[in-house]
């Protein structure tokens, strides 16, 4: 089943995102020379395309995601610096030859598959590849499926909230030496409960949002806002560093 579907793009980055630290410290794991070819798998509004491309201004970089409103914000962002296409991860991957690197930051939880998923990443990469990304693991949002479980009934279905050892064996299957598999708790804080209610509408609850009606929306967001435990997004991070074998 395919996670693709519309952001908001512009509320998304208007927002304080945590997602701009994880990018750092995946670009902080690379460890380019900077003449790499390297893929943002997800890439979203380009923000860790951009900040890899003033680090290391000679890398020719290729961004995929499957929202058409993240890619134009990215295009804007990023002008002819980038390739930008628009396409399922879960798909074969429409590189224009294979990559010497892949980067992912925040994307590989909504997407359920993650051995189809690494199987295309791995036939986009040269052998000798490395593959450095960050998404959310195994625990991860805890305090807003709780809430969300409380408003619905239910946990949220679209999550793949993956653990170490189940990773680390299907990126084995797939094609990858694992160097580390890690999961980070680091919990975000967020006070306003008008931010904090955004945030959970374009960055969380989109895919629930998309399937009820408008008039519906707002009110189904401060329901879950007001079932939170307290006003944070506890996050548990998986950052996975491996080689194309
Ligand atoms: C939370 S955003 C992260 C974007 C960006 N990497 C960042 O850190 O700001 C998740 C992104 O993954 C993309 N995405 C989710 N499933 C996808 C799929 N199957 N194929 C391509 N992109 C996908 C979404 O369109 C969205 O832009």
């Amino acid at each position: 089943m395919t996670s693709i579907r519309e952001w908001d793009a512009s509320s998304y980055d208007s927002l304080p995102l945590p997602h701009v630290a994880w990018g750092q410290r995946v670009l902080d794991r690379m460890g380019l020379t900077g003449d790499e070819l390297v893929l943002d798998a997800g890439c979203g509004t380009g923000r860790d395309a951009a900040a890899l491309l003033e680090r290391w201004p000679g890398v020719r970089m290729v961004g995929i995601d499957g929202s058409q409103q993240m890619l134009d914000q990215a295009r804007e962002r990023l002008g002819d610096r980038a390739t930008l296409i628009r396409a399922d991860l879960l798909e074969p991957l429409p590189v224009p030859e294979p990559v010497d690197a892949v980067m992912s930051v925040a994307a590989f939880h909504w997407i359920q598959d993650h051995t189809l998923l690494f199987t295309r990443l791995r036939a986009s990469m040269r052998t000798g590849a490395t593959l450095s990304t960050d998404c959310g693991g195994r625990g991860n949002v805890a305090i807003v499926n709780d809430a969300l479980a409380r408003v619905t009934g239910d946990e949220h279905d679209g999550w793949e909230f993956a653990g170490e050892d189940d990773t680390r064996a299907k990126l084995e299957a797939t094609g990858f030496e694992v160097r580390s598999v890690l999961l980070r708790p680091d919990p975000f804080r967020i006070e306003d409960p008008a931010v904090l209610e955004r945030y959970l509408a374009t960055v969380m609850l989109g895919s629930k949002l998309d399937a009820m009606p408008e008039a519906d929306r707002a009110g189904f967001v401060t329901e879950v806002r007001l079932a939170m435990a307290e006003p944070v997004v506890d996050y548990v991070r998986l950052e996975i560093d491996a080689v194309a074998r």
